[in-house]
């Protein structure tokens, strides 16, 4: 009999985009139920979008997955992997500088769960270039987003537009 496998997709997601929906979508397919966590105290400075946006605009992204669902979390992420049963973790790798920060969280992960494995997936490469950085930064100068991240993502990042302000947040 074959064991279902449970993955884990964490990240910040402030916004989501589309790279991370093509990770989504790759995952999707070869686990048998994904889970979307959106970390809740993330240390990386104020976010543009709460987490209840973020977790409204993944949910709205990722409805005509049939086996991925969206979840937040809070504190370590081995602790919610074991909590849900989660067998994975899966992360995006872009590019080489992605490599190093990746390869640490991942051993630090076995560190601390030997059980829990980490699955580095490859966004297609139109999307390698795209953070959610990036893209709060060329929204607000008024570039051309739209082909970069979900449409639920342009409709919500209109209600935040500042002309002239800084984008708080980081990726
Ligand atoms: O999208 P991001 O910001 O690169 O995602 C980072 C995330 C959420 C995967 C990472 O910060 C995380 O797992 N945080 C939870 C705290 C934790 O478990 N830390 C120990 C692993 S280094």
């Amino acid at each position: 009999m074959s064991k279902k496998v449970r993955a884990i997709y964490p990240g910040t997601f402030d916004p989501p985009t589309n790279g991370h929906l093509d990770v989504i979508a790759r995952g999707a397919k070869i686990v048998d139920h994904l889970v979307v966590a959106i970390l809740r105290n993330a240390s990386k400075g104020t976010p543009l979008f709460t987490v209840a946006e973020r977790e409204e605009m993944l949910r709205e992204a990722t409805k005509g997955f049939g086996n991925v669902s969206v979840a937040t979390f809070d504190g370590l992420l081995v602790e919610f992997a074991r909590a849900q049963g989660a067998k994975a973790v899966i992360r995006g790798i872009r590019a080489v500088s992605d490599y190093e920060y990746e390869f640490q969280m991942a051993m630090m992960n076995r560190k601390l769960d030997p059980e829990l494995e980490t699955l580095f997936m490859m966004p297609a490469e139109k999307y390698t270039y795209v953070s959610s950085r990036l893209i709060k930064g060329v929204f607000q100068l008024g570039g051309d987003i739209s082909s970069l991240v979900p449409p639920v993502v342009v409709e919500r990042l209109k209600t935040k537009k500042v002309i002239g302000a800084a984008v708080p947040g980081a990726e």
